[in-house]
């Protein structure tokens, strides 16, 4: 045998975690939020989970999967927290915040003419720089935006990342990508600079309300634009496939979907066209 590091195995950790602990683990997350968690998770399922059992002093994973197979149980809503991927940025995508821009937004501007009243969600929003680049587009679109009533839903399973993205406070290196401009408008920097918190103009055009989009939603009314980015890759097919046609009954007649760069509606739901990279708009 060669002396060369062998993988370090799963056994062989604080906590062995078994074929049937992780497929229990793999099987709530699903039932509950969707989420698939293939074998190439494993090992991000291992140290996320560990975590907790750690946190719980509990002595293994068996008591662990015990402990969630209660779905009211104090820790199930950490275990949820703890499997969410919350990868995001400020006008991540940049291009949807372009297109938003120059064509949808001159566009509702017209179709609300009357009313005034523009309604955008961001389903997944993680800890709100998606929600918060949609609202400083907007903001700078609608000028003497007074005299409109524009509100942005932010949503997302995930506890934490919603109570973070409600704070609208973020460590510098989250804002270091933008424009200096963007920021200076934006933002307020802490007196080291090491924290920028949005401005209240921005934070006042947002709700956000944890929402597992499994579960029935509570709003009565549609909305002109749909953000569902990055969110449905962790789905399979068939939840996909639901969710984007309750997208179609809970957005107006023309409404806009926009996915992530890794997503598509192909094959999945007919009740969009396609009008650019990653957009849609309901057609029916
Ligand atoms: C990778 S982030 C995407 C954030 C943002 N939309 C973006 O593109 O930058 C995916 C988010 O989807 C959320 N999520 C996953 N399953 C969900 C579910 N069933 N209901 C609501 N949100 C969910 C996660 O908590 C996570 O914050």
């Amino acid at each position: 045998m060669s002396n060369a590091a062998q993988p370090v195995q799963m056994n062989d950790r604080e906590f062995p975690m078994s074929d049937h602990n992780f497929s229990t683990i793999a099987k709530i997350a699903y039932q509950y939020t969707g989420i698939k968690l293939p074998e190439q998770k494993r090992q991000m399922i291992y140290s996320r989970i560990a975590r907790r059992i750690r946190a719980l002093n509990l002595a293994n994973f068996d008591q662990y999967c015990e402990i969630i197979s209660d779905n009211k149980h104090a820790e199930f809503n950490e275990f949820i927290n703890s499997i969410t991927t919350n990868l995001t940025s400020f006008f991540r995508e940049n291009h949807h915040f372009e297109y938003l821009e120059s064509t949808i937004i001159p566009h509702l501007k017209k179709i609300h003419e009357r009313d005034r009243r523009v309604r955008v969600w961001s389903a997944g929003c993680s800890t709100g720089e998606e929600p918060y680049s949609i609202a400083m587009t907007l903001l700078k679109n609608f000028s003497g935006s007074s005299n409109w009533d524009l509100k942005i839903l932010a949503t997302d399973l995930d506890s934490n990342v919603v109570a973070t993205g409600r704070n609208g406070i973020y460590a510098a290196d989250r804002v270091s990508g933008l424009e200096s401009a963007l920021v200076k408008k934006w933002f307020a920097a802490n007196a080291d600079s090491s924290r920028y918190v949005v401005a209240d103009e921005a934070k006042k055009l947002i709700q956000f309300n944890r929402l597992n989009l499994l579960d029935s939603w509570p709003m009565k009314h549609k909305f002109d634009i749909i953000f569902c980015r990055n969110v449905v890759i962790y789905f399979d097919k068939p939840t996909q496939k639901k969710l984007f046609d309750r997208y179609a009954e809970q957005l107006n007649d023309g409404g806009y979907l926009i996915i992530g760069h890794s997503e598509s509606l192909h094959k999945l739901t007919d009740r969009f066209e396609s009008i650019g990279k990653t957009i849609y708009r309901k057609l029916k």
